[in-house]
């Protein structure tokens, strides 16, 4: 898929503010599953605003954050900085890219749900031939599907059907991205890394958080976050879009607070 430069534009701010957090024992899994002893380095593809980067960084000596949109990389050094993490650099580059602009080798190359907007598999086997041996690739994202539900701690959920709904009635009914629409898959993540040198990835689920609570704003920023619906899609519209949905959900939770379950993070590991 061609790299479109506009993909997340404004989304950056809303990123970390308003998406859900990955499982809080996603350092506990990688650590215990691949020895990690605060030697070897990390790269992180498609970090985005460095989230699982600024997670992991203490695992390794040092860790390299990717990622091709400027304001991203720049959210994330922002968020190493205010966190007092030192071990860490940033480049601006796409995955495709590699390894020329982030020569290896590492411990562990991650993506959190950035795989998929890659040549995946010309990725992966870049990647095969960065890490060191006994090393591992690994794709980390929500998922929901097919997971147990945890009790409802008494909020009412985002109602995200009607919110999608209100997506498609600015932006029409087929999903965009950049400038054009969103790109079809043609393989699973799964397939699509079983189908490189590293082989079938194992998959690991840690349990997501039972109980996250998300204020209005917070949704609202969930959604400007995602490449479908960032900011510059709605062009002059974009408070507008953005106060509909406040109402929605003032509606549907006079409290203004909602209970967030994303899932248990999915963790697929492929070793070398
Ligand atoms: C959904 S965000 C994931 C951010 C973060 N890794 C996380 O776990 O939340 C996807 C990221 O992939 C990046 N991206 C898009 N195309 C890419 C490419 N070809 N190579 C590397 N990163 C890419 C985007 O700029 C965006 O920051």
């Amino acid at each position: 898929m061609r790299y479109d430069p506009s993909f997340y534009d404004g989304a950056a701010v809303h990123y970390r503010y308003g998406r859900p957090a990955y499982s809080p024992r996603l350092e506990a899994l990688l650590a215990e599953e691949l020895s990690l002893d605060g030697s070897g380095r990390l790269l992180d593809v498609g970090c985005g605003p460095g989230i699982l980067t600024v997670r992991l960084a203490h695992l390794f000596e040092g860790a390299v954050g990717l990622d091709p949109d400027p304001a991203m990389i720049a959210e994330g050094r922002r968020a190493a900085r205010e966190q007092d993490i030192a071990n860490i650099t940033w480049i601006q580059a796409r995955a495709e890219d590699l390894p020329a602009v982030a020569p290896g080798p590492y411990r562990l190359v991650t993506f959190g749900q950035s795989f998929y907007w890659t040549d995946e598999v010309r990725v992966a086997e870049a990647v095969y031939d960065m890490v060191e041996p006994g090393g591992a690739l690994v794709l980390a994202g929500h998922q929901a599907e097919g997971r147990a539900v945890p009790p409802s701690p008494g909020p009412p959920r985002i109602p995200h059907d009607e919110i999608e709904e209100l997506v498609r009635k600015y932006l029409g009914p087929t999903r965009r991205a950049g400038q054009s629409t969103a790109p079809v898959q043609a393989l699973s993540l799964q397939d699509a890394v079983a189908s490189t040198r590293f082989g079938a990835p194992r998959v690991i689920f840690a349990a997501g958080i039972p109980d996250l609570m998300r204020d209005i704003e917070s949704v609202v920023s969930g959604y400007f976050s995602m490449s479908y619906a960032a900011p510059h899609l709605f062009g002059d519209r974009v408070e507008e879009f953005a106060d509909e949905v406040r109402e929605l959900l003032r509606q549907r939770s006079p409290e203004g607070v909602f209970w967030d379950w994303p899932g248990d993070t999915e963790v697929m590991l492929a070793r070398k």
